[in-house]
């Protein structure tokens, strides 16, 4: 697939200026609907899905079990990449998955998925926030710099679910979601996620 199809289907819905708690600029954010994001993985060979605390607020473990489910039967590669601290327990997200029945085979720990970012088509960003920062490893000033995340941003494609522009655990603005290649879908992860499944 084309490299960034967000930047075509994402400007479809107009481009907003980001509401952010600091003074620096980050520029703007791209917005897209649940079936945009269905069309973006229509088209997709690879897909890896990262989550986080929202994942567990939203209880969208099982769309996405399920979303996970469809995309292989198409023939996608889904994997997960799952950060040492996402969530607020150790293990969370491992939990969770395993709860809703995802394959243990495709739940994989950061290191394991970082390498491979640059060769995925799309990456999903589940109601996760800090450990998906860039800044962690670009801004030497940053609160959170030297923290290990996943560099979701190297993939062609981005898409974080969460329901406004607001900061996670550390309060730390992110500026993944000010990137080209990521559009914010707005919104209870788990309505999101059922929205994608009837859009497909
Ligand atoms: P966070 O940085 O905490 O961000 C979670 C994001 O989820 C929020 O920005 C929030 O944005 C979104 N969210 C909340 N409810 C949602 C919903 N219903 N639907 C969609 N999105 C929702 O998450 P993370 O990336 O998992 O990072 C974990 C953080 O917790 C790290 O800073 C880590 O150090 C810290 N921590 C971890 C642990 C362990 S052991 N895992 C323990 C203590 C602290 P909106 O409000 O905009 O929706």
């Amino acid at each position: 697939m084309n490299r960034s199809f967000i930047s075509v289907i994402a400007g479809g819905f107009g481009v907003e200026a980001g509401t952010v708690s600091d003074d620096t600029d980050y520029g703007e954010h791209r917005e897209v609907t649940a079936e945009g994001v269905a069309e973006l993985l229509s088209r997709a060979r690879s897909v890896v899905i990262t989550p986080g605390y929202g994942m567990a607020v939203a209880q969208a473990q099982y769309p996405v079990a399920d979303l996970t489910r469809r995309l292989r039967e198409r023939g996608v590669d889904v994997r997960f990449g799952i950060h040492p601290v996402a969530g607020r327990l150790p293990g969370h997200m491992n939990v969770l998955l395993a709860e809703a029945k995802v394959p243990y085979d495709i739940v994989l720990e950061m290191d394991e998925v970082n390498d491979d970012l640059a060769d995925t088509d799309v990456v999903l960003v589940i109601g996760a926030n800090d450990t998906v920062n860039p800044s962690a490893s670009e801004d030497p000033t940053s609160p959170i710099a030297g923290m290990p995340v996943i560099r979701v941003w190297e993939s062609a494609d981005v898409v974080v679910f969460k329901r406004s522009m607001a900061t996670g655990y550390a309060g730390v603005q992110n500026p993944l979601f000010f990137r080209e290649n990521t559009a914010m879908l707005f919104g209870d992860a788990k309505d999101r996620v059922e929205d994608i499944i009837k859009a497909l």
